[in-house]
């Protein structure tokens, strides 16, 4: 397995492939303030993906797009690449990280994320571009959001 590999704008359509294929948003991931990297396994095929949205302020990151390809999951690849995010976030300048997830709440608390209303998630990253699509979409209100703090 290769340690994750930053995304650029040439490796921007490979990831959105991987994240489809894993049920998760593909919008805006080559939005301004966007940070994503994948791994792939020893034949070179995507195994994992993971990467945040900075606020402006840089004080508030949005986790996302941390997937595993279906048979590599429970091996500990998605905390992995999770810590991996959180940490780049954190060096990035965040101090308090956020993110969207209704099928994997007991994965992300086992990582100290708390569940929060997701109004205070959209307040704190209202620029962000999947805020901004779960918005447009009503999604917003059905979202659920957690959150922790980086120190
Ligand atoms: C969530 C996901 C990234 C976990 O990847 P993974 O490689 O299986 O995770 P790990 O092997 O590191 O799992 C660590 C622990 O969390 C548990 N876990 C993993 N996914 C879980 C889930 N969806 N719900 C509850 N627990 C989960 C595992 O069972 C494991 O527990 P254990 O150590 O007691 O066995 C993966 O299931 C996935 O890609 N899901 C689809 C995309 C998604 O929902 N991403 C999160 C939203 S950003």
């Amino acid at each position: 397995m290769s340690s994750p590999a930053p995304v650029d704008s040439s490796g921007v359509a490979e990831l959105r492939e991987f994240l489809a294929e894993c049920d998760l948003t593909t919008s805006g991931l080559d939005a301004p303030g966007t940070r994503y990297w994948i791994s792939r396994d020893e034949r070179g095929r995507v195994v994992g993906s993971t990467g945040f949205e900075l606020s402006p302020t840089t004080c508030d990151a949005l986790i996302r797009s941390v997937a595993v390809a279906s048979d590599a999951r429970a091996a500990g690849l998605g905390t992995e690449l999770a810590l991996f995010a959180i940490t780049a976030a954190r060096d990035a300048g965040a101090q308090r990280a956020w993110l969207f997830s209704r099928r994997s709440g007991p994965f992300w608390q086992r990582l100290g994320f708390e569940r929060v209303p997701t109004e205070s998630l959209a307040e704190a990253l209202a620029e962000s571009p999947q805020v901004a699509l779960f918005r447009a979409t009503g999604q917003l209100a059905r979202g659920v959001a957690w959150a922790r703090t980086l120190s």
